[in-house]
Protein backbone atom coordinates (compact mmCIF):
# COMPACT_ATOMS: atom_id res chain seq x y z
CA UNK A 1 0.00 0.00 0.00
CA UNK A 2 1.00 3.40 -0.95
CA UNK A 3 0.20 6.57 0.11
CA UNK A 4 1.16 10.20 -1.68
CA UNK A 5 0.58 13.41 -0.02
CA UNK A 6 -0.18 16.56 -1.87
CA UNK A 7 0.23 19.66 0.08
CA UNK A 8 -2.65 22.26 -1.72
CA UNK A 9 -3.53 25.55 -1.95
CA UNK A 10 -6.00 27.00 -4.08
CA UNK A 11 -5.74 23.86 -6.34
CA UNK A 12 -9.53 22.99 -6.66
CA UNK A 13 -9.42 22.81 -10.26
CA UNK A 14 -6.35 20.54 -10.38
CA UNK A 15 -7.37 17.70 -7.79
CA UNK A 16 -9.79 16.33 -9.75
CA UNK A 17 -7.57 15.81 -12.77
CA UNK A 18 -4.82 14.80 -10.75
CA UNK A 19 -7.07 11.69 -8.77
CA UNK A 20 -8.17 11.04 -12.20
CA UNK A 21 -4.82 9.99 -13.49
CA UNK A 22 -3.15 8.68 -10.47
CA UNK A 23 -6.32 6.29 -10.08
CA UNK A 24 -5.57 4.95 -14.23
CA UNK A 25 -1.99 4.98 -13.66
CA UNK A 26 -1.88 3.01 -9.63
CA UNK A 27 -4.87 0.90 -10.61
CA UNK A 28 -3.74 -0.59 -13.76
CA UNK A 29 -0.59 -2.04 -12.09
CA UNK A 30 -2.26 -3.07 -8.71
CA UNK A 31 -1.25 -0.81 -6.82
CA UNK A 32 -3.68 0.30 -3.76
CA UNK A 33 -2.63 3.52 -2.61
CA UNK A 34 -4.57 6.56 -0.69
CA UNK A 35 -4.33 9.99 -1.87
CA UNK A 36 -3.86 12.30 0.92
CA UNK A 37 -4.43 16.46 -0.35
CA UNK A 38 -2.73 18.60 2.81
CA UNK A 39 -4.72 21.85 2.19
CA UNK A 40 -3.46 24.65 3.57
CA UNK A 41 -7.38 25.63 4.31
CA UNK A 42 -7.91 26.88 0.84
CA UNK A 43 -10.47 30.04 0.33
CA UNK A 44 -11.66 27.82 -2.89
CA UNK A 45 -14.00 25.23 -3.21
CA UNK A 46 -11.17 22.46 -2.61
CA UNK A 47 -13.38 20.98 0.46
CA UNK A 48 -16.65 20.18 -1.33
CA UNK A 49 -14.38 18.75 -4.44
CA UNK A 50 -12.80 16.56 -2.44
CA UNK A 51 -15.98 15.18 -0.52
CA UNK A 52 -17.30 14.68 -3.91
CA UNK A 53 -14.09 12.93 -5.31
CA UNK A 54 -13.89 10.87 -2.23
CA UNK A 55 -16.72 9.12 -3.40
CA UNK A 56 -15.24 7.51 -6.12
CA UNK A 57 -11.65 7.74 -5.31
CA UNK A 58 -9.18 6.91 -1.84
CA UNK A 59 -9.06 10.51 -1.08
CA UNK A 60 -8.47 12.05 2.10
CA UNK A 61 -8.64 16.15 3.10
CA UNK A 62 -6.32 17.35 5.61
CA UNK A 63 -6.79 20.93 7.12
CA UNK A 64 -4.68 22.05 10.05
CA UNK A 65 -6.41 23.67 12.45
CA UNK A 66 -4.19 26.57 13.44
CA UNK A 67 -0.49 26.69 12.00
CA UNK A 68 1.37 29.08 9.40
CA UNK A 69 0.34 28.19 6.15
CA UNK A 70 3.65 26.39 5.01
CA UNK A 71 4.06 24.00 2.14
CA UNK A 72 6.84 22.11 4.28
CA UNK A 73 4.73 22.13 7.29
CA UNK A 74 1.00 20.78 5.32
CA UNK A 75 4.02 18.10 3.54
CA UNK A 76 4.81 16.72 7.09
CA UNK A 77 1.00 17.24 8.34
CA UNK A 78 0.49 14.63 5.48
CA UNK A 79 3.52 12.29 5.85
CA UNK A 80 2.24 11.66 9.57
CA UNK A 81 -1.22 11.55 8.52
CA UNK A 82 -0.24 8.34 6.17
CA UNK A 83 -1.44 5.08 6.68
CA UNK A 84 1.64 3.68 4.83
CA UNK A 85 4.95 3.49 5.37
CA UNK A 86 5.82 4.07 1.92
CA UNK A 87 4.97 7.51 0.82
CA UNK A 88 5.03 9.75 -2.12
CA UNK A 89 5.25 13.34 -2.34
CA UNK A 90 3.99 15.47 -5.09
CA UNK A 91 2.43 18.84 -6.55
CA UNK A 92 -1.11 18.78 -7.04
CA UNK A 93 -0.88 20.75 -10.57
CA UNK A 94 0.50 18.20 -12.46
CA UNK A 95 3.95 19.41 -12.87
CA UNK A 96 4.57 15.64 -11.66
CA UNK A 97 3.81 13.01 -13.87
CA UNK A 98 1.78 10.62 -11.82
CA UNK A 99 3.17 7.67 -14.41
CA UNK A 100 6.61 8.02 -12.75
CA UNK A 101 4.71 7.11 -9.13
CA UNK A 102 4.87 3.59 -10.36
CA UNK A 103 8.78 3.65 -10.72
CA UNK A 104 9.35 5.33 -7.89
CA UNK A 105 7.65 2.69 -5.82
CA UNK A 106 9.77 -0.07 -8.01
CA UNK A 107 12.85 2.02 -6.33
CA UNK A 108 11.79 1.53 -2.98
CA UNK A 109 10.28 -1.94 -3.00
CA UNK A 110 14.48 -2.78 -4.34
CA UNK A 111 16.03 -0.94 -1.48
CA UNK A 112 14.12 0.57 1.06
CA UNK A 113 16.98 2.52 2.54
CA UNK A 114 16.95 5.44 -0.22
CA UNK A 115 15.57 9.15 -1.17
CA UNK A 116 13.73 8.68 -4.31
CA UNK A 117 13.87 11.80 -6.56
CA UNK A 118 11.56 12.48 -9.61
CA UNK A 119 14.77 14.38 -11.39
CA UNK A 120 14.48 17.12 -14.21
CA UNK A 121 18.10 17.54 -14.62
CA UNK A 122 19.14 13.98 -14.96
CA UNK A 123 19.42 12.17 -18.69
CA UNK A 124 15.73 11.88 -19.42
CA UNK A 125 14.40 14.27 -17.40
CA UNK A 126 13.44 17.66 -18.74
CA UNK A 127 11.08 20.85 -17.85
CA UNK A 128 8.92 22.76 -20.20
CA UNK A 129 11.64 25.79 -21.83
CA UNK A 130 9.43 28.87 -21.44
CA UNK A 131 10.60 29.19 -18.26
CA UNK A 132 12.16 32.34 -17.45
CA UNK A 133 15.68 33.33 -17.41
CA UNK A 134 14.94 34.25 -13.91
CA UNK A 135 13.56 31.21 -12.26
CA UNK A 136 15.76 29.38 -14.86
CA UNK A 137 18.96 30.90 -13.28
CA UNK A 138 17.24 30.70 -9.89
CA UNK A 139 16.83 26.95 -10.14
CA UNK A 140 20.27 26.58 -10.70
CA UNK A 141 22.28 28.98 -8.50
CA UNK A 142 19.64 27.09 -5.54
CA UNK A 143 20.65 24.13 -6.67
CA UNK A 144 24.68 24.81 -6.97
CA UNK A 145 24.62 25.97 -3.55
CA UNK A 146 23.21 22.75 -2.01
CA UNK A 147 25.88 20.58 -3.26
CA UNK A 148 27.64 20.96 0.12
CA UNK A 149 24.69 19.32 1.59
CA UNK A 150 23.03 16.34 -0.44
CA UNK A 151 24.64 14.65 -4.41
CA UNK A 152 21.66 14.72 -5.68
CA UNK A 153 20.45 16.84 -9.19
CA UNK A 154 17.35 18.29 -8.61
CA UNK A 155 17.53 18.64 -4.35
CA UNK A 156 14.65 21.33 -5.21
CA UNK A 157 12.41 18.91 -6.45
CA UNK A 158 9.11 18.78 -4.87
CA UNK A 159 8.41 15.20 -6.06
CA UNK A 160 9.91 12.21 -3.88
CA UNK A 161 8.65 8.94 -2.56
CA UNK A 162 10.90 7.65 0.76
CA UNK A 163 9.92 5.07 3.42
CA UNK A 164 8.18 6.72 6.11
CA UNK A 165 10.24 5.10 8.95
CA UNK A 166 13.51 6.59 7.62
CA UNK A 167 12.95 10.26 8.35
CA UNK A 168 13.58 9.28 12.25
CA UNK A 169 12.97 11.70 14.92
CA UNK A 170 9.98 14.39 13.71
CA UNK A 171 11.09 16.76 16.22
CA UNK A 172 14.41 17.27 14.12
CA UNK A 173 13.40 18.31 10.99
CA UNK A 174 12.91 22.04 11.00
CA UNK A 175 12.02 23.29 7.66
CA UNK A 176 10.84 27.02 6.09
CA UNK A 177 9.03 27.49 3.02
CA UNK A 178 9.18 25.35 -0.03
CA UNK A 179 11.93 22.50 0.15
CA UNK A 180 11.12 19.42 2.32
CA UNK A 181 12.29 17.41 -0.08
CA UNK A 182 15.84 18.97 0.58
CA UNK A 183 14.90 18.96 4.44
CA UNK A 184 14.03 15.26 4.37
CA UNK A 185 17.35 14.30 2.38
CA UNK A 186 19.55 16.45 4.75
CA UNK A 187 18.09 15.43 7.69
CA UNK A 188 16.61 12.14 7.23
CA UNK A 189 18.78 8.16 7.89
CA UNK A 190 18.61 7.51 3.92
CA UNK A 191 21.41 5.58 2.37
CA UNK A 192 21.49 7.65 -0.47
CA UNK A 193 19.63 9.41 -3.29
CA UNK A 194 18.15 8.10 -6.44
CA UNK A 195 16.76 10.21 -8.67
CA UNK A 196 14.06 9.21 -11.49
CA UNK A 197 14.00 11.21 -14.92
CA UNK A 198 11.06 13.19 -14.99
CA UNK A 199 9.47 15.61 -17.30
CA UNK A 200 8.51 18.38 -15.34
CA UNK A 201 4.98 20.11 -16.88
CA UNK A 202 4.67 23.85 -15.71
CA UNK A 203 0.81 23.94 -14.50
CA UNK A 204 -1.59 24.75 -16.79
CA UNK A 205 -4.34 25.85 -14.00
CA UNK A 206 -3.97 28.42 -11.41
CA UNK A 207 -0.98 30.30 -10.69
CA UNK A 208 2.45 28.95 -9.28
CA UNK A 209 3.09 30.56 -5.39
CA UNK A 210 6.71 30.78 -5.41
CA UNK A 211 7.42 34.34 -4.95
CA UNK A 212 10.28 36.17 -3.88
CA UNK A 213 8.64 35.83 0.26
CA UNK A 214 9.49 32.09 -0.38
CA UNK A 215 12.97 32.67 -2.21
CA UNK A 216 13.79 34.40 1.09
CA UNK A 217 12.61 31.52 3.19
CA UNK A 218 15.15 29.41 1.25
CA UNK A 219 18.04 31.37 2.27
CA UNK A 220 17.03 30.76 5.82
CA UNK A 221 16.62 27.30 5.60
CA UNK A 222 19.65 26.73 3.91
CA UNK A 223 21.03 28.47 6.88
CA UNK A 224 19.51 25.82 9.07
CA UNK A 225 20.76 23.21 7.06
CA UNK A 226 24.55 24.36 6.84
CA UNK A 227 24.69 24.93 10.16
CA UNK A 228 23.06 21.53 11.21
CA UNK A 229 25.83 19.85 8.94
CA UNK A 230 28.56 21.97 9.49
CA UNK A 231 27.86 23.97 12.72
CA UNK A 232 29.55 26.92 12.99
CA UNK A 233 31.35 26.74 10.18
CA UNK A 234 28.23 27.00 8.20
CA UNK A 235 27.77 30.42 9.83
CA UNK A 236 30.93 31.71 9.04
CA UNK A 237 30.71 30.90 5.45
CA UNK A 238 27.06 32.37 5.36
CA UNK A 239 29.08 35.55 7.39
CA UNK A 240 31.40 35.20 4.47
CA UNK A 241 28.88 35.56 1.93
CA UNK A 242 26.65 38.16 3.04
CA UNK A 243 29.87 40.67 3.36
CA UNK A 244 30.98 39.08 -0.09
CA UNK A 245 27.74 39.98 -1.71
CA UNK A 246 27.90 43.51 0.47
CA UNK A 247 30.96 44.20 -0.46
CA UNK A 248 29.67 44.55 -4.42
CA UNK A 249 27.18 47.02 -3.31
CA UNK A 250 30.11 48.78 -1.68
CA UNK A 251 31.38 49.33 -4.63
CA UNK A 252 28.61 49.89 -6.82
CA UNK A 253 27.90 52.86 -4.81
CA UNK A 254 31.65 53.99 -4.57
CA UNK A 255 31.48 54.21 -8.45
CA UNK A 256 28.13 55.91 -8.88
CA UNK A 257 29.14 58.33 -6.13
CA UNK A 258 32.41 59.46 -8.18
CA UNK A 259 30.41 59.06 -11.34
CA UNK A 260 27.76 61.67 -9.55
CA UNK A 261 30.68 64.36 -9.06
CA UNK A 262 31.84 62.87 -5.29
CA UNK A 263 35.48 63.50 -4.23
CA UNK A 264 36.53 59.89 -4.11
CA UNK A 265 37.12 59.53 -0.46
CA UNK A 266 33.55 61.14 -0.02
CA UNK A 267 32.64 58.20 -2.32
CA UNK A 268 34.38 55.75 -0.08
CA UNK A 269 32.72 56.66 3.10
CA UNK A 270 29.44 57.29 1.19
CA UNK A 271 28.82 53.61 0.10
CA UNK A 272 29.32 52.37 3.33
CA UNK A 273 25.65 53.26 3.82
CA UNK A 274 24.05 51.04 1.13
CA UNK A 275 26.63 48.10 1.77
CA UNK A 276 26.14 48.20 5.49
CA UNK A 277 22.59 48.31 5.56
CA UNK A 278 22.42 45.62 2.86
CA UNK A 279 24.62 43.70 4.88
CA UNK A 280 22.24 43.88 8.25
CA UNK A 281 19.34 43.06 6.51
CA UNK A 282 20.64 39.68 4.74
CA UNK A 283 22.47 38.79 7.92
CA UNK A 284 19.46 39.16 9.50
CA UNK A 285 17.62 37.26 7.23
CA UNK A 286 20.19 34.22 7.01
CA UNK A 287 23.40 34.60 9.04
CA UNK A 288 21.17 35.02 11.85
CA UNK A 289 17.77 34.11 10.30
CA UNK A 290 17.30 32.05 13.69
CA UNK A 291 17.53 34.71 16.13
CA UNK A 292 14.87 36.51 18.03
CA UNK A 293 14.28 39.08 16.00
CA UNK A 294 14.24 42.27 17.25
CA UNK A 295 12.97 45.35 16.20
CA UNK A 296 14.26 46.66 12.70
CA UNK A 297 15.76 50.20 13.72
CA UNK A 298 17.29 49.16 16.69
CA UNK A 299 18.99 46.38 15.61
CA UNK A 300 19.90 48.01 12.36
CA UNK A 301 21.47 50.89 14.83
CA UNK A 302 23.61 48.40 16.43
CA UNK A 303 24.86 46.83 13.02
CA UNK A 304 25.40 50.17 11.86
CA UNK A 305 27.81 51.13 15.31
CA UNK A 306 29.62 47.77 15.52
CA UNK A 307 30.60 48.25 12.03
CA UNK A 308 31.46 51.68 12.23
CA UNK A 309 34.16 50.62 14.08
CA UNK A 310 35.19 48.10 11.36
CA UNK A 311 34.97 50.56 8.84
CA UNK A 312 37.07 53.48 10.62
CA UNK A 313 40.06 50.83 10.49
CA UNK A 314 38.42 50.42 6.16
CA UNK A 315 37.99 54.29 5.51
CA UNK A 316 41.75 54.81 7.81
CA UNK A 317 43.90 52.22 5.76
CA UNK A 318 42.27 53.77 2.57
CA UNK A 319 42.84 56.97 3.68
CA UNK A 320 46.40 56.36 4.72
CA UNK A 321 47.39 54.44 1.41
CA UNK A 322 46.49 56.28 -1.24
CA UNK A 323 47.45 59.27 0.38
CA UNK A 324 51.07 58.17 1.81
CA UNK A 325 51.76 55.20 -1.15
CA UNK A 326 52.01 56.19 -4.49
CA UNK A 327 50.70 52.67 -5.53
CA UNK A 328 47.90 53.01 -4.00
CA UNK A 329 47.25 56.05 -5.11
CA UNK A 330 47.18 55.04 -8.27
CA UNK A 331 45.51 51.72 -7.60
CA UNK A 332 43.06 52.87 -5.58
CA UNK A 333 40.61 49.83 -5.70
CA UNK A 334 44.14 47.70 -4.29
CA UNK A 335 43.43 50.65 -1.70
CA UNK A 336 40.06 49.70 -0.92
CA UNK A 337 40.39 46.09 -0.88
CA UNK A 338 43.38 46.08 1.57
CA UNK A 339 41.18 48.37 3.89
CA UNK A 340 37.92 45.85 3.74
CA UNK A 341 40.01 43.07 3.86
CA UNK A 342 41.84 44.70 7.13
CA UNK A 343 38.23 45.39 8.19
CA UNK A 344 36.85 42.59 7.94
CA UNK A 345 39.33 40.53 9.88
CA UNK A 346 38.56 43.04 12.60
CA UNK A 347 34.48 42.80 12.24
CA UNK A 348 34.97 38.81 12.49
CA UNK A 349 36.85 39.21 15.37
CA UNK A 350 34.52 41.03 17.06
CA UNK A 351 31.69 39.47 16.09
CA UNK A 352 32.66 35.76 17.10
CA UNK A 353 33.63 37.25 20.20
CA UNK A 354 30.61 39.56 21.09
CA UNK A 355 28.30 39.85 19.22
CA UNK A 356 27.21 36.32 17.87
CA UNK A 357 28.77 34.73 21.22
CA UNK A 358 25.95 36.43 23.28
CA UNK A 359 23.02 35.52 21.44
CA UNK A 360 24.13 32.16 20.26
CA UNK A 361 21.08 29.67 20.41
N1 LIG B 1 -0.52 23.17 1.83
C1 LIG B 1 0.14 24.08 1.09
N2 LIG B 1 0.54 25.24 1.67
N3 LIG B 1 0.41 23.81 -0.20
C2 LIG B 1 1.05 24.74 -0.92
C3 LIG B 1 1.47 25.98 -0.39
C4 LIG B 1 1.19 26.22 0.98
O1 LIG B 1 1.52 27.26 1.53
N4 LIG B 1 2.10 26.67 -1.37
C5 LIG B 1 2.06 25.90 -2.46
N5 LIG B 1 1.42 24.74 -2.20
C6 LIG B 1 1.19 23.61 -3.09
C7 LIG B 1 0.60 23.98 -4.42
O2 LIG B 1 -0.79 24.00 -4.36
C8 LIG B 1 1.14 22.87 -5.30
O3 LIG B 1 0.37 21.70 -5.20
C9 LIG B 1 2.51 22.59 -4.74
O4 LIG B 1 2.46 23.04 -3.38
C10 LIG B 1 3.62 23.32 -5.49
O5 LIG B 1 3.33 24.70 -5.51
P1 LIG B 1 3.53 25.59 -6.82
O6 LIG B 1 3.09 26.96 -6.46
O7 LIG B 1 2.94 24.94 -8.02
O8 LIG B 1 5.10 25.58 -6.89
P2 LIG B 1 6.08 25.66 -8.13
O9 LIG B 1 5.54 24.98 -9.32
O10 LIG B 1 6.51 27.08 -8.28
O11 LIG B 1 7.30 24.87 -7.51
C11 LIG B 1 7.41 23.48 -7.67
O12 LIG B 1 8.56 23.21 -8.40
C12 LIG B 1 9.76 23.55 -7.72
C13 LIG B 1 10.91 23.21 -8.59
O13 LIG B 1 10.93 24.05 -9.68
C14 LIG B 1 7.44 22.78 -6.32
O14 LIG B 1 7.39 21.38 -6.55
C15 LIG B 1 8.68 23.07 -5.56
O15 LIG B 1 8.73 22.23 -4.39
C16 LIG B 1 9.85 22.78 -6.43
O16 LIG B 1 11.01 23.18 -5.76
MN1 LIG C 1 3.82 24.18 -9.75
Amino acid sequence: MLSIVVPTYCEADNIPLLAERLHGVLTSRGIQYELLISDDNSPDDTRDVVARLAVNFPIRLLQPESRDKDLSLSVIDGIKAATNDLVVVMDADLSHPPEVVALMLEQLREDDEVFVVGSRYVPGGSFDRDWSLFRFLNSHIATLITKPLVSCQDPMSGFFALCRSRIGDYERLNPIGYKIGLELMVRGNFSRVVEVPIRFQDREIGESKLNLGQQLKFLRHLRRLYTARFGTVGEFLSYGLVGASGFIVDLFFYYLFQLMGAPHQVARALSFWPAVSWNWLFNRITTFGERKRRSHGRQWLEFVLTSLFGFSINWGVYYLLTTHVAFFDEYRLAALVTGVGVASVFNFVMSSLYVYNEKRQ
